[in-house]
Order: structure tokens, then C-alpha cells, then sequence
């Protein structure tokens, strides 16, 4: 049987249009951080979550071919990386009118003048950060949700802020009727709506913080809340042409504490969504000096 025939085979047996659309069927197997898909083998990465996740084959098949061309370019690095990747229904994520869009390179439009980032980005911007299993990772920039279910496949504390109140509303709506069909692995997020350039004070320090919008500088309370160690990624740079740039507080000899920054583009512009600003309830302006 080949490929698009196990597709076929596989959707009909589920009851499954091949029809573009998010899967909705209930996750059959309880979650298990253990538990790997086949990270070698498309067919039977997709019986695995056929039967381990229920979900659509024919978005497998596309998460399949876009985890090749990612391992391709070296967005994801280690096996727990490319197993986060594997296990994220992008789908879930996306507007239904890009569905047929949701495993391409680019960024898609996700509705109040935002996106979701490409799928490529968010697996070099997550894999350089390294995050380890119970690590407290904070994102902000929550959007579609994605980096975080992302995040979740990795640890099992994430924090996610987000600006725009009925996104963040919409997002939280996601997660929760994902957790109730199954996603467990989501209950592990927890969501506000705020500024996230004052990071999340009661919560932190973090070991890890990926922001996913773009700004001049490196905001200070984001550097406080991140533990010595940690690990940041945040798109630096003027409006539309910034740089990723992995920052890492390191303690310095005399006890202090050192910043090493590095561009995980090696120089590559990759343009954002501003950082904006949140004065009372408006969104007024962004964070730029
Ligand atoms: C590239 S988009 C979202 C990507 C998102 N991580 C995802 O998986 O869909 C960046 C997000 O950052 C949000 N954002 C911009 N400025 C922000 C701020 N000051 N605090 C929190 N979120 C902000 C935007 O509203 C937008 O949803």
C-alpha cells in the first residue's frame, strides 16, 4: 500500500472527509511523555497516531512532509524536538479557511491583524531553547495557541501571555476544548491576557522564555524573571526586519551575571508582528525606544 492509498484507507476507516478541516475526533490513549511516534517512517508514524491520537491522516501525511523538509533545514535538534513537532496538530490551530494552508513554510493570517508563525520558526525558535522536561518556560505572544501546545509536548509547566483580549479569549477556548477531547498535555498551559513586555511576575523565574513578537531591545523585566541559566529567544530589530537572537544569562566568574547573545539566523532578517503596548485597556503604539 502506498502512502496516499494508507491515507485513504486509514480516513475511511475513521469515517474521515479528506476534505480540508480539522480533526475532531476524541485522543483514544491517555497522554504518555514516554511515548514516541516512529521518528523514521511515514507510514508508521501515521498508523501511531491514527491509533495513539486520532487524528486525520491526511494532515498527518502534510505534518510528516513538513517535519522532513524542517529536519531538512535543521530547524528541529534533538528527538524530543522532532517529537513535539510530530505530536502538535497544527490544524487545530489555524483559521478554518487556511486549513488547506496549515502545514506550509509561511506564517497564515490568525485574525486581529496577527499570525501564526511559520512552522519552520517555531521549531528553530523552540529547539534553541532547549527546554527540558519540568522546566518553566513562559511565551509571550500566545496568538493561535501553537507554540504552546508546542510547549507543552516539551514541559509540563508553560505560561503564555497574550495582548489582544479576544484572541486571548479565543485561544483559551481552543485549549479547553482540546483538553476535553483528550490533549491533556494542554492543561499544562496557563493563560492570561496582559502586556507581556512586564513578563509574569507571581510565576516566574523561568528557565526558558520565547517571545514571538518583535521589538528594539531586550525588555528588562523579561531578563529579570529569566533564572541564571536560562534561556531566552526573542525576535530583536526595527519594525518588520528583526534578528532571533538566543539570550543566555550566564553567571559571569565574580559571581555576576553575563549576557551572551547569538543569532540563531546567523544574520538572517525574519520579520514579526510588533510587540505592542497596553496603556489601560487600549493597545496603543509598541514597546520601541
Ligand atoms: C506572531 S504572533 C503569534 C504567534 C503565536 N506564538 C502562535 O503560536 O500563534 C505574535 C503575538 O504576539 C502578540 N503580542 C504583541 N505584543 C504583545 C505584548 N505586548 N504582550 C503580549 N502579546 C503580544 C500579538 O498579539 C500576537 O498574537
Amino acid at each position: 500500500m502506498n502512502r496516499r492509498d494508507f491515507a485513504i484507507g486509514a480516513a475511511a476507516l475513521l469515517g474521515h472527509s479528506l476534505l480540508p478541516r480539522a480533526s475532531r475526533a476524541d485522543v483514544p490513549t491517555a497522554y504518555n511523555w514516554q511515548a514516541f511516534p516512529p521518528l523514521d517512517n511515514k507510514d508508521q508514524y501515521i498508523a501511531w497516531m491514527v491509533a495513539n491520537r486520532g487524528e486525520d491522516p491526511v494532515y498527518l501525511a502534510q505534518r510528516w512532509d513538513r517535519y522532513e523538509h524542517m529536519i531538512g533545514h535543521r530547524d528541529l535538534f534533538t528527538d524530543r524536538d522532532k517529537r513535539a513537532f510530530l505530536m502538535t496538530p497544527r490544524e487545530e490551530f489555524c483559521l478554518k479557511q487556511n486549513l488547506p494552508r496549515a502545514y506550509e513554510r509561511d506564517f497564515l493570517d490568525i485574525g486581529f491583524g496577527v499570525t501564526i508563525s511559520g512552522p519552520n520558526l517555531v521549531g528553530r525558535m523552540t529547539s534553541s531553547i532547549d527546554v527540558q522536561y519540568g522546566e518553566k518556560v513562559l511565551e509571550v505572544g500566545t496568538g493561535s495557541g501553537y507554540q504552546s501546545a508546542y510547549l507543552a509536548n516539551l514541559t509540563d509547566k508553560v505560561w503564555s501571555i497574550e495582548i489582544i483580549k479576544p484572541l486571548a479569549e479565543r485561544t483559551r477556548s481552543t485549549y479547553d476544548a482540546l483538553i476535553k477531547r483528550g490533549y491533556s498535555e494542554y492543561a499544562a498551559i496557563t493563560t492570561k491576557n496582559a502586556d507581556g513586555y512586564y513578563g509574569w511576575e507571581e510565576a516566574g523565574p523561568f528557565d526558558k522564555i520565547i517571545v514571538t513578537c518583535g521589538i528594539d531591545h531586550i525588555p528588562p523585566p523579561l531578563l529579570r524573571q529569566l533564572k541564571s541559566g536560562g534561556i531566552m529567544v526573542i525576535p530583536i530589530g526595527p519594525p518588520g526586519a528583526q534578528h532571533v537572537l538566543k539570550v543566555v544569562k550566564k553567571k559571569g566568574v565574580l559571581g555576576g551575571e553575563r549576557i551572551v547573545r547569538s543569532d540563531i539566523y546567523r544574520g538572517s532578517v525574519v520579520p514579526f508582528v510588533p510587540f505592542t503596548k497596553l496603556e489601560g485597556d487600549e493597545i496603543v503604539g509598541t514597546h520601541n525606544q
